[in-house]
């Protein structure tokens, strides 16, 4: 068609209708939602999602990428950073980790049963701040994959009585291709062979320069294991955060990666998402990877029901038909029949992909074997 309404070219593009007018004002021109646009106008605006118009207005619906556009500037506010830990093994990670949930989320928290969601989150100075659970190598390996890009910051931890050994490098390695800022952690500062000085030094041969010495980067000497100077980090990653400006808009459908997924007996498939951008709230039609459904309960990561989680919020999820699997996006629709008719096409697409090309059944193979 030579023309569409804003209404019509927004369910074509499984936009709201708002989010065009909005774009049109900022191209300077008001219009409604019933205003006819002329073919250019239709290409200006589908472009700006990455979406080609030929002559009929063709989306990639299984592409679930299209959906992770950035939002109009004014329509995004502030939101948590997520960090993951990185570091050789043995030098702390998960000590840290623990201790900064054990430490963090037992303050006023009832009770501090924590549940594992994969993930948690922690609040320093009245601000929130995402944890990925997972190891963070496991976290970039998948992103790379995907090429999904679920970390903001990363806390190199590197053992004070040990000093940079090869996973360190890996980890650094790892984040500079990401183009994720470090934070190093100099652990085991309780120690008595502690030596920050030469954990300074040899990370200086890779890039990494402490603030005190000239450079950039922040360095934290804490103890994960007796809790000092964790505070000092959970500082440091505001601070990151601020200069970084992470941002989302709370006001729109959410779209996110899965974080870790598996089948459980009584609730069926069940899912941590990070919401990356919108708000994820429950019966919400959703896409996730390669299956769908309606978001039926979600389980903050204090083990609590939720009726809606935010930008950087990790969340447990039922509702799916099938399990997805860790790194795979998810993103909501507007209704059911179009998640279904998204979630469908992909697992067609991955099933095919998965047998070859000769388990497609057309006309002419079907004919072949008669
Ligand atoms: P992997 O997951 O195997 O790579 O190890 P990790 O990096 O998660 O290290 P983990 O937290 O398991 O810690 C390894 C050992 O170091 C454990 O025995 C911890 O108790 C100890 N440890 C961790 N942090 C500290 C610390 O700050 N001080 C001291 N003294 N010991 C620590
Ligand atoms: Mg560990």
């Amino acid at each position: 068609s030579e023309s569409l309404t804003v209404g019509e070219l927004a369910k074509k593009i499984y936009r709201e209708p708002s989010e065009i007018i909005k774009k049109l004002f900022l191209l300077g021109v008001m219009a409604t939602i019933n205003q006819v646009l002329d073919k250019d106008a239709i290409e200006l605006i589908a472009g700006e999602y990455g979406v080609e118009v030929e002559e009929e207005i063709k989306v990639d619906t299984t592409d679930l990428e299209v959906y992770f556009t950035e939002d109009a500037a004014e329509s995004q506010v502030e939101r948590p950073s997520v960090v993951t830990i990185m570091g050789h093994v043995d030098h702390g990670k998960t000590t840290l980790l623990d201790s900064i949930r054990n430490t963090k989320v037992t303050e006023g928290e009832a009770g501090g049963i924590t549940q594992h969601i994969g993930a948690y989150q922690v609040v320093e100075n009245g601000k929130k701040i995402t944890f990925l659970d997972t190891p963070g190598h496991a976290a970039f390996t998948t992103m790379r994959a995907r090429g999904a890009k679920i970390t903001d910051i990363t806390i190199l931890v590197v053992a004070a009585d040990d000093g940079v050994m090869p996973q360190t490098v890996e980890a650094i390695n790892h984040a500079k291709a990401a183009e994720v800022p470090i934070i190093v952690a100099v652990n085991k500062m309780d120690k008595e062979a502690a030596n920050a000085d030469r954990v300074m030094q040899e990370l200086t041969e890779h890039g990494l320069v402490a603030e005190a010495w000239g450079g950039e980067t922040i360095f934290v000497p804490l103890s994960a294991k007796t809790g000092e100077g964790i505070d000092n980090l959970l500082e440091m990653i505001l601070l990151v955060g601020e200069v970084e400006e992470y941002k989302a808009n709370p006001n729109r459908k959410a779209v996110g990666t899965v974080i870790e997924a598996q089948l459980d007996k009584g609730r069926g498939s069940v899912a941590t998402l990070l919401v990356q951008n919108g708000t994820l709230k429950i019966g919400d039609p959703i896409v996730v990877g390669n299956t769908f459904g309606r978001v039926r309960a979600m389980v903050n990561d204090k083990g609590r029901r939720v009726k809606e989680a935010g930008p950087s919020t990790p969340v447990e999820i039922t509702g799916l038909s099938d399990v997805p699997q860790a790194g795979d996006r998810f993103v909501v629709f507007e209704d059911e029949k179009t998640a279904r008719h998204v979630g469908e096409a992909r697992a067609q697409t991955a099933l095919v992909a998965q047998r070859g090309e000769k388990s497609i059944v057309s006309l002419e193979t079907l004919f072949d074997q008669l």
